[in-house]
Parts: structure tokens; sequence; C-alpha cells
């Protein structure tokens, strides 16, 4: 019975007006919702007026009207002066409004009200954040405390994004594992902009070196917007020091690499010509520790002399 009564009671309506019912779904849709610093806006104001004629297109910032159409005035599109806010009337109508040179102070809600003539001057509203942001006008940069390690030293880094606005996401990779233990810090600019600062430290162990080679990655995001990334590759370590190159030293040292060439140069064309197991594996990887310290000291004096 009640559903029945309500039946009648809404075609009643639907006659008495003629089929028009009020305005609905007013919805504010923003491209893009997110504008990057100096760029541009579209705000289109979509509704369904099921036929009643249109009195006004109201445009908020906040609680400020910037814009109004209005169709059966003369002219129809009125500007109202807001610091900031650039309308760029010839792309813009009863529908929409282009917004142009979007800067960081206008991010906020903005609104579009739709008035219907009838019935009665039916009101709808509909809100939307835009956001303004400033991207970094630099890469990130990436620095380590020395560009080789052996195991068991610390490895700390740093990296930094230049500045921005929000202040960007800065996570450090370590062979693409993002490293959970880093020290994340924000310092703000006069300017309203973030620069953003981690640092890291890590113990590097042989693991590290999957085929000889570890990458640091630093990379910067702005949600989905911003992404870059910065790299440091590290190469494998020199092997661990073998007890000899510990215990002997100075004149003592000397003296084995002398004897140990001597017995290299006797041993060689047997090696060359048999399989000579372990003992030839162990050579040779002496030989090449040997031949890595020379190139080194070489490498020192140069660097002394330049
Ligand atoms: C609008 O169009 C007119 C003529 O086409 C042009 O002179 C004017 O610069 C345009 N204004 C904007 C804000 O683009
Ligand atoms: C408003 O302008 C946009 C593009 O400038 C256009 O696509 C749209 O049809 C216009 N709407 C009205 C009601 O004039
Ligand atoms: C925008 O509107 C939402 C909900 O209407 C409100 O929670 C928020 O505080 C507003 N933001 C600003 C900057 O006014
Ligand atoms: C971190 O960065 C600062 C400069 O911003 C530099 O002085 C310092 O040496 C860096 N630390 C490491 C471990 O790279
Ligand atoms: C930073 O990361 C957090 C967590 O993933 C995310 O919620 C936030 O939106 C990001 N901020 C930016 C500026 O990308």
């Amino acid at each position: 019975m009640v559903e029945r009564s309500i039946l009648t009671f809404s075609s009643f309506f639907i006659v008495l007006f003629g089929g028009v019912t009020s305005l609905r779904d007013v919805k504010l849709l923003v491209e893009p919702e997110t504008v990057i610093r100096g760029r541009t806006a579209a705000l289109i104001c979509s509704r369904d007026m099921q036929g009643a004629p249109l009195y006004s297109v109201k445009w908020y910032r906040g609680n400020h009207e910037f814009f109004r159409y209005t169709p059966m005035e003369e002219p129809d599109l009125r500007i109202f002066g807001l610091p900031g806010i650039y309308v760029d009337m010839n792309r813009s109508n009863g529908t929409q409004v282009l917004l142009r040179r979007l800067d960081l102070g206008l991010a906020g809600n903005f609104s579009c009200e739709v008035t219907a003539e009838s019935p009665s001057f039916a009101t709808q509203i509909a809100t939307k954040f835009i956001d303004v942001i400033a991207l970094p006008t630099m890469d990130p940069t990436l620095q380590a405390n020395k560009d080789r390690y052996q195991p068991g030293e610390t490895l700390s880094a740093n990296c930094s994004s230049s500045p921005a606005r929000p202040a960007t996401n800065l996570t450090i990779y370590v062979n693409e594992e993002p490293l959970r233990s880093s020290e994340t810090s924000l310092h703000q600019l006069e300017n309203g902009l973030f620069t953003t600062r981690v640092n890291v430290e890590l113990k590097v162990t042989p693991g590290l070196f999957p085929g000889g080679r570890m990458r640091l990655e630093c990379v910067a995001s702005i949600y989905d917007i911003y992404k870059r990334t910065a790299k440091l590759d590290f190469f494998t370590p020199e092997t661990d020091p073998r007890p000899e190159r510990i215990t002997l030293n100075g004149g003592a040292a000397r003296c084995f690499q002398n004897f140990f060439l001597i017995f290299l140069l006797l041993f060689l064309p047997m090696v060359a010509c048999q399989d000579f197991g372990q003992l030839y594996d162990g050579l040779i990887d002496d030989a090449f520790q040997y031949y890595d310290e020379e190139s080194e000291n070489n490498a020192l004096l140069s660097l002394v002399g330049g």
C-alpha cells in the first residue's frame, strides 16, 4: 500500500512540472588534478539539467568566486579578479574554465556551482582539490664515502634532491633491493620548496657483489609524475688478504716474491703442458695478486708524480 501511494505521488509531480524535475549530477572534472607549477588546468563542470533552463554557473576557489557564466546576461562571461588566477577567456564557457600559469599558492579546493532557473533556482555545487607542485630542476645526486670497499667495511652514502614541492621521496636501492634502514631529512626553503636528503650506512659483504658488481641507486620521485635515478657501481673488491701477505712484510715479502717468480719461471712450461690441478690454480691466483699489487703501486706513484 505504502509503495503504491509513493508511486502515485511521484507521477503527480511529473505531471505537475511537465516532465521537468530538478537539476542533478553536478560534477567537477579537473584535468589534470595535479598541476605542475606554471602549467594549465581545465575544469569541466558537468550536470544533468533535466530539461530546465540554466540560470548560472559560478566558479570558486575556496570561498572566492573568480568566474561566472550567466547566459541571460550581457556579457555572459565575467571574471572576478583573484590574485594568481588567470582565466583563458578564449577557452572558457558555460561548461569549462581553463586556468593558465597556475602557481603553488593556488593549490586548494575549486568548486563549480550550477543554478537552474526552475524549479525555484535549484542549486548544486561540486568541489575538487587541485594540487600545484614544483618538480626538482636537477636530478638527484648520490655520493658515497669511497669508490672501493673491502668486505667488512661500512659504506656510507647520501642522496639529495634539489628543491621541490611536495618533498621528493628518496629511496636507496642496493642491487634493486630497497634499503629500509635509511634516515631521511627535509629542509624547507624560504620559497616554500623542500630539499630532501637521505643517508644510509651499509656493511659491505662479499654477497653484495653478484656478478662482480654492487649497484647503489637513488630514486627520487613525486607521485607518479616525476622519477629520476642516480647510480653508483662498485666492482668486486680484491679477494680476502692471504695469510702470507699479512705475516710477511718488508724485506721478507720481497724475498718471497723473488723466490716466487723464480718458482713460477721454472714451473710455467710444465704448467702449460700438464694438468697441475690444485697447485696450478693456486699459482695463477697468486700471480694475479702480485700483479694487482704492482699495478696499484704504479697507480699510486703516478698520482703522486702527477
Ligand atoms: C584570445 O583570442 C584573441 C584573438 O583570437 C587573442 O588576441 C588573445 O590573445 C587570446 N587571449 C588569450 C588569453 O589567449
Ligand atoms: C566550451 O569550450 C570547449 C572547448 O573550448 C568546447 O569543447 C565546448 O563544447 C564548449 N561548450 C559550450 C557549452 O560552449
Ligand atoms: C578542501 O575540501 C575538503 C572537503 O571538502 C576539506 O576537508 C579540506 O580541508 C579542504 N582543503 C582546503 C585547502 O581548504
Ligand atoms: C654527504 O654529503 C655532503 C655534502 O652534501 C658531503 O660533505 C658528505 O661527505 C657526504 N657524505 C658521504 C658519506 O658521502
Ligand atoms: C611518498 O611515498 C609515500 C608512501 O609511498 C606516498 O604516500 C606519498 O604520496 C609519496 N609522496 C610523494 C611526493 O610522492
